[in-house]
């Protein structure tokens, strides 16, 4: 046996650049699928992507699940660069060929769409050549859609990237990139075997949690689960063994033979969740249902992280751990497709590093953020999250970018032009280190609004950086509303008190009495707005001259107001709390 004649490779792209179509011919060329009308694409992938319930078609490649294209990477040795040669580079071409430039893979750079009148590829090919160093000669042209020059990509698999190294005769080693949940067989993982033979029936260990198992059954993507006999070196494909918890099948673990020891391969960074928000049901007698929704979705979705908390205004929640906001999103709408209801979400918040004199402690909900003002809590500094971020933009909005990112406190801000000469506007690419928390909310949207659809983002973990930051609480009736609170920049306080305080006056239905509604900062007060009282007309309907009748309504009215006043409850109907959070 030779791995001579096995080729892995990835396909990575910008969004929309064609990776799924690309596939799709790759797909039927070599028989692996039938080939569609002419024209029609059957997208193959794309349909084996939503039957995995992974829900992020259309977002691979996106920042967030860069963990996920990464570890796919694991099982290559080669990649195909993709660029729409419509677009030219674009913030993810550059992240993804980063990745396979670490891992090592044989990069075949391909430019896609080439029947498009409006494709440039000489363009494009110089504006490739001075951003990675690859060289034209080197690229290939092809139209995925209409199929031209898609032979030629298969060839330059062959030709370029290598076999897999790997020998049946040594120990066993594969190595776990992936895995799925499937309700009768339990978990199903990718695996890509290294060395030595796996066969059904053998009895195989994780060198991560050294739990056993035996494989009961076992083949490769074809692109359907296909068994077969044995899974041979270089070979990547699926195993079903008795492993019944998603949390057992850990990614980057190198599985071997039960009594055999071998050297695990370099694993992976888990997947680290940074946005986290509270999640709660709009009607708290839901919690269970809602609970139980949530367990469902993680079944399918392993890098959320779920933790139980409770807030005096919405009762019982969960918190959850994203990979970022675009995660967050994604998850939020298969939830609310899976509970069939609306949930109460609070304010995304990024992992504060909070140093006290004598430990570090971070705070992931803003509840538990202290008062940085008070001496007694003996808090040394604060630190937040940064990321380098890069845009890639038609050079006319480099100054809009600019300014955007300014007003997002970025540092750093360096900018340089991808084309090197050519017709039309050159494009340049904008780097700047940015705290995460000012992109996990709108920075997205207002990017893509302000460069009317041109800029392309992405940004990469730059470690944590000391800040100024403190956290802002709202009061309703001089009562602190736990749900509300938010740790900011102190620079922002009062632009994000009175927007929020606003914000509050709009939604909260008035009561029998003034409330005032605050923001504060330590026991600062920096913006308020006051809900003046509801008269509730009891005496309305009452006959004139019945005076007693009339002025005995009246003490009453008083005397409930007196008591819910001393009581300082507000009648806060959850539903204020969704529409207040659920707007941008
Ligand atoms: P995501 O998975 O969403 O990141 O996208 P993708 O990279 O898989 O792109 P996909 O294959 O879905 O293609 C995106 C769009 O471009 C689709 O509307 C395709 O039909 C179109 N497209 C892909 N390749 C070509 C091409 O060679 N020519 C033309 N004209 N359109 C293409």
């Amino acid at each position: 046996y030779s791995c001579e004649n096995i080729r892995n490779f990835s396909i990575i792209a910008h969004i929309d650049h064609g990776k799924s179509t690309l596939a799709d011919r790759l797909l039927e060329l070599t028989g692996t699928i039938k080939a569609g009308l002419k024209g029609s694409s059957p997208q193959f992938l794309d349909k084996l992507k939503v039957e995995r319930e992974r829900g992020i078609t259309g977002q691979h490649g996106h920042v967030d699940f860069s963990w996920e294209v990464s570890r796919s990477m694991a099982a290559c040795q080669g990649a195909l660069l993709l660029v729409d040669a419509t677009q030219g580079v674009q913030a993810q071409s550059l992240s993804v060929f980063h990745a396979a430039r670490e891992r090592g893979l044989k990069i075949i750079p391909v430019l896609n769409k080439i029947d498009l009148p409006a494709a440039q590829p000489e363009r494009i090919a110089a504006q490739m050549q001075s951003t990675f160093g690859l060289n034209p000669s080197d690229m290939l042209h092809i139209s995925a859609k209409t199929g031209q020059g898609v032979s030629d990509v298969l060839r330059a698999i062959v030709e370029r990237i290598p076999p897999p190294a790997g020998n049946v005769e040594e120990k066993l080693k594969a190595f776990l990139f992936d895995s799925s949940y499937d309700r009768y067989r339990g978990v199903i993982s990718l695996v890509s075997v290294q060395n030595g033979v796996l066969r059904k029936g053998d009895k195989i260990a994780s060198s991560y949690t050294r739990k056993r198992y035996e494989i009961t059954e076992l083949g490769i993507m074809h692109p359907e689960e296909v068994p077969t006999s044995a899974l041979l070196p270089g070979q990547v494909g699926y195993i079903a063994c008795n492993m019944k918890q998603s949390s057992e099948a850990h990614i980057g673990d190198t599985l071997h033979r039960v009594g055999e020891v071998v050297e695990p391969m370099m694993g992976f960074q888990p997947a680290k969740a940074m946005v986290y928000a509270g999640i709660y049901p709009v009607d708290s007698s839901d919690f269970p249902k809602l609970e139980e929704s949530i367990k469902r979705l993680t079944l399918t979705d392993r890098s959320v992280t779920v933790q139980r908390e409770s807030s005096t205004a919405l009762g019982q929640g969960n918190r959850l751990g994203f990979l970022g906001s675009l995660h967050m999103d994604v998850f939020r709408q298969r939830l609310e497709d899976e509970y069939d209801a609306n949930v109460i979400i609070t304010a995304p918040t990024v992992p504060y590093k909070v140093i006290y004199r004598d430990r570090t402690v971070i705070i992931s909900n803003p509840t538990d953020f202290p008062d940085v003002s008070d001496p007694s809590t003996q808090v040394r500094e604060v630190h937040e999250p940064v990321v380098k971020a890069s845009i890639i933009v038609p050079e006319d909005y480099l100054g809009e970018m600019m300014d955007l990112c300014f007003s997002h406190r970025a540092e750093e801000l360096d900018h340089r032009y991808l084309d090197v000469s050519g017709a039309g506007s050159a494009r340049a690419i904008l780097t700047c280190t940015m705290p995460l928390s000012e992109i996990v909310t709108d920075f997205f949207d207002k990017l893509k609004s302000r460069s009317s659809g041109f800029a392309s983002f992405d940004y990469e973990d730059a470690g944590y950086k000391r800040s100024d930051l403190v956290k802002m609480t709202f009061l309703l009736n001089s009562k602190p509303v736990d749900a509300l609170a938010l740790i900011i920049h102190r620079s922002s306080e009062q632009a994000v008190g009175r927007m929020w305080t606003k914000k509050l006056h709009k939604v909260i239905p008035r009561q029998l009495f003034e409330v005032p509604i605050q923001a504060t900062v330590g026991k600062r007060v920096v913006a308020r707005e006051t809900l003046s009282a509801m008269r509730a007309d009891v005496t309305a309907g009452l006959y004139g001259g019945h005076y007693e009748r009339k002025m005995k309504h009246l003490e009453n009215q008083k005397e409930s107001k007196r008591k819910m006043k001393r009581v300082g409850s507000i009648e806060l109907p959850q539903e204020a709390f969704y529409s207040i959070l659920s707007t941008k």
